[in-house]
């Protein structure tokens, strides 16, 4: 191979590999949906609860946040949801709500 086809083969990889991973990204990214993944166990999968837990699927991404922050400073009370709040950034929050704001109720 000579050097300007080598070239263009590697920005046509290049490129190829951006414009595969944009959708993903559009999709919710690996860290929201690892995130996510860690309230399946009560809420199911992607926020589909089937077991009388709220069902986090299609929440409003405001109404999410505050009851996340008011979980985790105290203002509601709850069984589990107050400790688990805690160990979550309000940036995490923020990536979770929108990942469950994009799931299908
Ligand atoms: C051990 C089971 C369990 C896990 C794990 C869990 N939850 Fe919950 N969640 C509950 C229960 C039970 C409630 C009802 C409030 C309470 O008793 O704390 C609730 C309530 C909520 C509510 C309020 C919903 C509403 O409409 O009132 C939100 C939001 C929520 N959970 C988000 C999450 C998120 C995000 C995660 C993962 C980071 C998560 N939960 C993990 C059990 C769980």
């Amino acid at each position: 191979m000579n050097k300007l086809r080598f070239q263009t083969f590697t920005i046509a990889f290049i490129t190829g590999l951006t414009l595969s991973s944009a959708p993903v990204q559009a999709a919710g990214d690996n860290h929201s949906r690892n995130l996510a993944a860690s309230c399946a166990a009560c809420h199911g999968t992607d926020g589909h609860s089937v077991a009388g837990t709220p069902v986090l699927a299609g929440m409003d991404k405001k109404l999410f946040v505050t009851q996340m922050k008011d979980f985790k400073s105290g203002a509601r009370t709850g069984t589990v949801m107050n400790n688990h709040a805690k160990g979550y950034s309000d940036e995490e929050f923020e990536k979770m709500a929108d990942f469950f704001a994009a799931q299908k109720r």
